[in-house]
């Protein structure tokens, strides 16, 4: 639940009144869980010192992402303690979401639905010119997903045959286009018709409704008999019962790799269909955000390929409940992000 920031009026002057050395408050977005649910709420915050290591960076605009309860992510650099990066001050970034012990900016900690942020200073890396601040807010957390289950985990090889499920979403637009950038054939399932006819004509690829009865016979048909009728990779995130179908339309020796399961864990089913993933040779893999190695290479793999993150809509920072509430009704196509332009 939202509460209006007209409820917080007085918020500023009890922290004032509390006699702490106030330098400067911003304005940040906060999950709070109390007993009777989570809520969201404008509120104030303190500006703090920058640690040595540490850069103050300016959010130019931030992305919405799932990673359980709200997770998010885009930038500007005020402040850099750390020699190294004394380059980056002026310069336009974007933040690699995975802190030292692996914690994710955004939760456990403080995440970029604020006006300026202190994170490690070896955690930026500079901004593709080719990209709008919103387009680049885009990239952390869904980028960074979709390299790692497609190229660095699924081991995706030019001109193999790749299915990109429930494509409609933040990751499922970058998993199509990196994947074309590679040379793969693209295929890919969504839930509406509006989704499938944006996707095909905006990125020259074939898809179908997975909320048709028959979309995997109707899979079967679209992909060529040449390149074997079948997949050798599937990058799904949905998880739940399509799963056994996912691996039966697997060529022999084929990749599933999941990163999430928006439709829960797989049914049962695929235990009576255990055995075909061993005739098949099947390789089911796991996959998360990638490491800051891998983070650097998609980054050059977006300007050596000039990708330009899909996005769904901007809107100002103090219409970010706008943008929950579209994806909670899964309404968007790509990545719904706010903006901190005055
Ligand atoms: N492990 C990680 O590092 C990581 C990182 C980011 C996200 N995730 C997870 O990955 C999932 C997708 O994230 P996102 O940011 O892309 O979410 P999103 O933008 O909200 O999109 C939700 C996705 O779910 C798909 N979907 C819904 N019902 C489906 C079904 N029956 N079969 C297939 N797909 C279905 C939608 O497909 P259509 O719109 O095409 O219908 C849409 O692509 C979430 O579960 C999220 O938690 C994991």
């Amino acid at each position: 639940m939202l509460i209006p920031r007209s409820e917080f009026a007085g918020h500023k002057d009890h922290i004032l009144n509390k006699n702490i050395s106030l330098i400067k408050v911003m304005k940040a977005f906060v999950f709070h869980q109390f007993h009777e649910g989570p809520k969201v709420i404008f509120e104030e915050r303190f500006e703090k010192e920058v640690p040595d290591g540490y850069a103050c960076v300016k959010i130019l605009a931030a992305s919405l992402n799932h990673r359980g309860d709200n997770y998010i992510m885009g930038s500007d650099v005020e402040e850099v303690k750390d020699k190294k990066y004394d380059y980056l001050v002026g310069k336009q970034v974007i933040i690699y979401p995975l802190l030292g012990f692996g914690d994710i900016l955004g939760g456990p900690n403080d995440g970029t639905f604020c006006e300026k942020i202190i994170v490690p200073a070896e955690n930026l890396i500079a901004k593709p010119y080719h990209l709008t601040p919103e387009q680049a807010a885009a990239i952390p957390v869904a980028g960074s997903t979709s390299y790692q289950a497609l190229i660095v985990r699924g081991g995706l090889r030019a001109g193999e045959t790749v299915l990109i499920t429930g494509s409609g979403g933040g990751c499922g637009l970058f998993l199509i286009q990196f994947a074309k950038a590679f040379g793969a054939n693209v295929f890919f399932t969504t839930g509406q018709k509006y989704k499938q006819n944006f996707i095909e004509d905006k990125f020259n690829v074939k898809g179908v409704l997975y909320t048709e009865e028959n979309w995997s016979d109707k899979l079967k048909q679209i992909v060529p008999k040449e390149k074997g009728g079948f997949f050798d990779l599937i990058v799904d995130s949905s998880g739940g019962k399509f799963v056994p179908t996912y691996l039966d339309i697997l060529k022999r020796s084929g990749r599933y790799v999941f990163f999430g399961q928006t439709l829960g864990p797989p049914s049962n089913e695929i235990l009576k269909n255990w055995s075909t993933i061993y005739v098949k040779c099947l390789s089911i893999m796991g996959s998360d955000l990638c490491n800051f190695t891998d983070f650097k290479s998609m980054i050059n793999f977006i300007i050596d390929h000039k990708i330009v993150p899909s996005i769904d809509s901007v809107v100002p920072f103090d219409q970010i409940m706008d943008q929950f509430i579209k994806m909670e009704r899964r309404e968007q196509i790509g990545k719904l992000v706010v903006s901190f332009a005055k």
